[in-house]
């Protein structure tokens, strides 16, 4: 069965070779044919093949599903308190996130489940159509491997953050054997990815040499690599991660000049988290300075309980745009092929033959209504 989409004012496709050949690839007046699920074709509306089955969008922009490359979605409870404690000025420091530890191990299995479905259903109502889902809130074996076996449910793009902190009452150099041992072993099969959140500003978060030898062992079981990286202050995560070509190195909140040079010479992607800094009211971090020494961008929720508890593509789209200097395309393109990048996808973040035909309306006839009309629920995941 052939499907035809019409009434495409503006259709963002990220391939340069079609359309206006700007970096978003901008077809107007377009159509797209969706064929078992996949693009199979897209051009101008007036040289559209027949079809199956036609419907028309009604002027609408299509764009990408995006793409969120970072996201902390297996967990129970909420932190509310604390962060109206931050608003009236208690700093982030990572402590937090032992709270959500011990509501989540309390959870079972079925609450668990229910609460990552409703936020993902809540992601594909706002445009999302690809979710990274990390453990980090189990910090047992058993825990961490449940996290995962959940995450996969959801999702392929699964990864494996026991060296999210110490927990309370284990010494350190025990559980970083843990985190590269047994429970390593345990979750290797349910994870693509392995993370850390490398920290030495947090007494909670880990060190360069302990981040390195978490990432080593997730490597040598098989894991991608990506880093939780100076998000709090300046510190060794993204030389760590560009050392390693990690595929992504998240937050580069506080960045060295060395870091910047370091992730502009290399495949590493900088993800962008803009929602956290919102959310503890913490500087920004400095997109213009990476865009202009030709790092390659991602935007992600980071949707957590703790440092920001959004599931909206757009809302961070519109921060990018607002308050990290990026122009509405380069927001859109770091939201959707930016995150296929960082996940090193290339069937997601862009519409071509034979990518999936993951596509998002929006209610409004281009794509910079998403910073425009910032607030305004204008995107949804198009069900075929
Ligand atoms: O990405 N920084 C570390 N981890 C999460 C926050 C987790 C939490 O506070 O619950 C983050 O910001
Ligand atoms: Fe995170």
């Amino acid at each position: 069965m052939s499907l035809l989409l019409t009434g495409i004012a503006e259709l963002v496709t990220n391939d340069r070779s079609v359309g206006d050949g700007s970096q978003l690839g901008l077809v107007r007046d377009a159509a797209v044919v969706v064929t078992d699920a996949a693009i199979a074709w897209i051009g101008p509306s007036s040289a559209a093949p027949p079809c199956d089955r036609r419907r028309d969008l009604g002027g609408r922009a299509v764009v990408p599903g995006f793409v969120d490359s970072h996201a902390h979605l297996v967990f129970a409870g909420e932190r509310s308190a604390e962060f109206a404690a931050r608003m009236a000025g208690v700093p982030y420091d990572g402590g937090g996130i032992a709270t959500t530890v011990a509501a989540t191990r309390a959870a079972d299995d079925d609450e668990l489940r229910r609460l990552l479905a409703s936020r993902v259903a809540e992601m594909r109502a706002q445009g999302t159509t690809t979710v990274e889902v990390k453990s980090g809130y189990g910090l047992t074996v058993a825990d961490e491997q449940r996290a995962l076996r959940l995450a996969g449910e959801v999702t392929s793009e699964t990864t494996y953050l026991g060296g999210h902190v110490v927990p309370p009452g284990v010494a350190r150099e025990d559980y970083v054997a843990l985190v590269t041992g047994e429970m390593l072993a345990a979750c290797a099969p349910h994870a693509r990815w392995i993370d850390v959140f490398c920290e030495p500003a947090s007494p909670h978060a880990f060190t360069g040499e302990e981040a390195e030898a978490i990432l080593l062992a997730g490597r040598g079981a098989g894991l991608g690599l990506r880093v939780h990286g100076n998000q709090l202050a300046r510190g060794p995560g993204v030389a760590l991660a560009v050392a390693l070509g990690a595929a992504s190195v998240d937050h580069c909140t506080h960045l060295a000049r060395a870091d910047v040079d370091a992730l502009a010479g290399s495949a590493t992607v900088a993800t962008l988290l803009p929602g956290v800094e919102f959310s503890t009211r913490s500087p920004y971090p400095d997109a213009r300075r990476l865009l202009d020494a030709g790092a390659t961008l991602a935007l992600a929720t980071d949707c957590n309980p703790g440092t920001c508890f959004t599931t909206s593509m757009p809302f961070v789209i519109a921060l990018a745009v607002r308050d990290l200097g990026m122009t509405p395309a380069e927001a859109l393109w770091a939201a959707t092929a930016g995150g296929a990048r960082a996940l090193c996808r290339d069937d997601v973040g862009v519409l071509r033959p034979g990518a999936r035909a993951d596509l998002t309306v929006l209610d409004a006839p281009n794509h910079v209504h998403l910073a425009y009309r910032c607030g305004v629920p204008l995107a949804r995941a198009l069900e075929l």
